[in-house]
């Protein structure tokens, strides 16, 4: 998709889809004024049909609309224009995208320069429209022998809003389009079924990426060289599987060299079966999604690269296939991590925070400045906070704060859950260092104290994006969350 700002009034643009805001109950934007007085009151007559009212998300597309040079007039209906705040702006865009991609048009012009969003600025607006018009045209084909058609249009164009600078709006347009990328890019990894989507996709995934950019180096670290470094855990969830294991090491450098690095995280588990616990059958096919974690890691390290951000950052993701064999772990084996740590594997498919662990000890070599991991780690997150949140543990109140602050400006939001001690003795084992589950309570907080125990030296958030990283039912597919709140987050950090 192509993104342009262009500047005209509403009846001069040649564009093959105008969309112009209609408030609730037929307040006209401006632009939907110029509209409807060339158009001898057309937009009016339609609203006395009251099939379009102007509610938030409503559409309604006009053909060859008069005294209009554009081919197509779209309504989006914007609900109360005073009421109109960051969500319900974004919810508006996609669906006025979603009507013009239904549309065989080929550009579509956005006439909103006098639509304003609460608290938000006129780059915000244009950023978030282009991020909704890549995330809106995704389109799952690659295993499908017939191909959903692409969408026709491949121009967007934007009103520039009074005092506000081309160059800006301009720069809005490209970002919001490169975190868009960076989202398809994480669900499609995560729509991928396990059988293709495996740990050496995954990596192959990121060495494809380095090629493009010199910004970024990738090196792939194989079962023996993981086994050199002791990653005894890691490779414990592994050991029943006949795919390799395989540890992803990304290193973005748009700083100097010495300056330290922020890490992310991500849990790959391709496929989750549970292991010798394995899990039941019903929806077993949903733990394809449980690399997600890793999927939004490389959505965020594409999206970093292109956006240049002046800060290193190291992507790290544990990919690995979790398999009941005769050579998979089993409940009750012990198993030595590389920080030293003995763990009682109780339950196989506890498996994320034993691959978690290892590559979180892996990060200290990069004394970072903070560590994000991400990690489709509990069913227990899906029962606490559904779809609409992920669950944020931390050993640091401000970088606690600071994602929260950065879910509500991305709309990915994250709320916390505690950290405290009283939690940690429920991980207690008789014959190890630590057992890998908590016990039926809790979980969400157990398995983070699990984690915590391996980043004690650093500042660590954990994202359990069980519930957010995809959809289940008929809108089956991966969200591609939270690479929005990673993006941000990064692009808030300074060298
Ligand atoms: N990948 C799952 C977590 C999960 C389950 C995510 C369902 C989304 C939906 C994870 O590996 C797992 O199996 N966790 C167990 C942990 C338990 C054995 C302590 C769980 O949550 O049931
Ligand atoms: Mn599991
Ligand atoms: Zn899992």
């Amino acid at each position: 998709m192509k993104y342009s700002i262009k500047a005209g009034a509403t009846d001069k643009i040649n564009s093959d889809c105008i969309a112009v805001v209609v408030w609730n109950k037929g307040g006209l934007s401006e632009e939907a004024q110029l509209a409807d007085k060339v158009s001898n009151k057309g937009i009016s007559k339609i609203l006395r049909s009251e099939d379009f009212t102007g509610t938030l998300g409503q559409t309604h597309i006009v053909y060859n609309p008069v005294g209009l040079k554009s081919k197509r007039l779209l309504l989006i209906g914007g609900g109360e224009s005073k009421k109109l705040d960051s969500k319900s702006a974004a919810n508006m865009f996609r669906a006025g995208l979603k009507a013009v991609y239904a549309s065989n048009a080929a550009s579509a012009h956005f006439a909103i320069a006098s639509v304003t969003v609460k608290d938000e600025t006129a780059p915000w607006v244009c950023k978030r429209l282009a991020q909704e018009a890549e995330i809106a045209s995704y389109r799952y084909n690659q295993t499908k022998s017939k191909k959903s058609k692409a969408v026709t249009a491949n121009l967007i164009s934007v009103s520039p809003s009074k005092g506000a600078r081309r160059k800006s709006l301009e720069e809005a347009l490209k970002s919001g389009s490169i975190i868009g990328a960076g989202i398809n890019r994480a669900r499609h990894l995560g729509n991928l079924p396990g059988n293709v989507c495996t740990p050496s996709y995954l990596a192959d995934e990121a060495i494809a990426l380095a090629k493009k950019h010199s910004s970024l180096q990738v090196k792939i670290l194989g079962e023996k060289q993981m086994a050199r470094l002791k990653m005894g855990s890691l490779l414990s969830v592994s050991a029943g599987s006949a795919e390799e294991a395989k540890l992803i090491v990304m290193e973005y450098k748009g700083a100097k060299a010495d300056s330290k690095p922020h890490v992310l995280v991500g849990k790959g588990v391709t496929f989750d079966t549970g292991g010798i616990s394995l899990k039941g059958g019903a929806g077993m096919d949903e733990m394809k999604f449980d690399m997600c974690g890793a999927a939004s890691v490389i959505g965020a390290m594409a999206a970093v690269v292109q956006l240049k951000l002046p800060i290193n950052i190291v992507g790290l993701i544990g990919a690995v296939e979790n398999m009941p064999s005769s050579t998979a772990t089993k409940p009750g084996d012990i198993v030595t991590s590389m920080a030293g740590k003995t763990i009682e594997v109780l339950n196989t498919d506890a498996e994320g925070r034993l691959v978690l662990c290892d590559v979180l000890t892996y990060a200290e070599r990069y004394k970072p400045r903070s560590v994000i991991d991400i990690a489709t780690l509990t069913g227990a997150a899906v029962a606490t906070f559904g779809s609409h949140v992920s669950a944020l543990l931390s050993n640091d109140d401000k970088l606690s704060e600071s994602l929260i602050d950065c879910g509500k400006n991305s709309l990915d939001r994250v709320w916390p859950l505690p950290l405290w001690e009283e939690y940690q003795p429920l991980l207690n084992s008789n014959f190890a260092d630590i057992a890998n589950i908590g016990g039926p309570r809790a979980g969400t907080i157990t398995a983070a104290c699990f984690l915590s125990r391996f980043a004690e030296k650093f500042k660590w958030a954990h994202l359990d994006i069980a519930g957010s990283a995809w959809n289940s039912g008929a809108q089956k597919g991966a969200t591609g969350r939270p690479v929005a709140l990673l993006v941000e987050y990064l692009s808030q950090q300074k060298a």
